[in-house]
């Protein structure tokens, strides 16, 4: 296979990329994978970690709240002041972990305007600017397989990141509002895809050991997965490889939902 063939497959050279939770343990992944595909990286963070901030020419931060639409706005002002944006990369995401008995109302509110709300109005502004006429544009929303199926609960014995009902619900309607966003944006020339990674594995803050023993139990890969494990789904459908893929979601669980 020709270096030619493959780059008229997945080029993303020159494309501009912003990616939100740029900073975190799956949005660092994704600036470095889309910086070494040739694009041009926007990474955006409300808690800038410097740490996993890549020095790159093509490679620039902004601080960003995906939950405040004034901070949304100013951010897509800023970066529309010097062109178009390609693709979007809804990446960022919270949970809470209290027992649901106990969960306080904001706690609830926070999830739900972080995941929801922030990944709508980032789509809300990329669909509001993105001109007709500029070529193929792609979303690429991170859900989660927690927004297809429940917890197994019984395997959180030594983790007290307890998963809970409201990160769930805020997954499953990122997946859905990848459908809808899908048909609403085609005729627009942009897909909407999104990517339900299974439990990642986070060398820099581990779960439990206990934990990482049974979750790796259930899985019929028999390990959690490593964060890089995510790029390559998120490269294929920002890619030209995607040019007839929308409103799609894309598992990449080591086979935990199909078990
Ligand atoms: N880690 C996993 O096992 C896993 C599994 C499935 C899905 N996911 C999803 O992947 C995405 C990334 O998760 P991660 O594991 O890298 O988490 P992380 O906590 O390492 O990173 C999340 C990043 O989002 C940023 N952020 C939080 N609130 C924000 C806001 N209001 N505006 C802008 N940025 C904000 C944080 O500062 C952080 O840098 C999330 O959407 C998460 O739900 C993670």
């Amino acid at each position: 296979m020709s270096d030619h063939y493959l780059k008229k497959l997945f080029g993303l050279e020159g494309k501009s990329v912003l990616v939100t939770g740029a900073t975190g343990q799956l949005g660092h992944e994704f600036c470095s994978a889309f910086l070494s595909a040739g694009a041009k990286v926007i990474g955006a963070d409300k808690d800038l970690n410097r740490e996993k901030m890549i020095t790159s020419d093509r490679c620039r931060y902004l601080t960003l709240d995906i939950a405040d639409k004034g901070s949304v706005e100013k951010v897509f002002d800023d970066i529309y002041s010097s062109g178009e944006l390609d693709i979007l990369i809804n990446n960022a995401g919270v949970s809470c972990f209290e027992p649901f008995e106990e969960r306080p109302e904001p706690s609830f509110d926070w999830v739900m305007n972080v995941n929801l709300k922030g990944t709508f109005f980032c789509i809300q502004e990329y669909a509001r600017r993105s001109k007709r006429n500029s070529g193929p544009k792609s979303v690429v929303n991170i859900a989660s397989v927690y927004g297809l199926i429940s917890p197994d609960f019984r395997i959180y014995t030594d983790t007290e990141r307890h998963n809970s009902e409201v990160y769930g619900a805020t997954k499953a309607g990122i997946i859905q509002m990848t459908r809808y966003f899908a048909v609403h944006l085609a005729s627009r020339h942009i897909r909407v895809n999104s990517i339900s990674p299974g439990g990642i594995y986070n060398p820099e803050a581990p779960q439990g050991e206990e934990f990482i023993s049974l979750y790796s139990e259930r899985n019929p890969m028999g390990r959690m997965a490593e964060a890089g494990e995510m790029v390559g789904a998120a490269l294929y459908l920002a890619s030209p490889a995607a040019s007839y893929t929308t409103g799609h979601n894309l598992v990449v669980d080591g086979g935990m939902t199909s078990w």
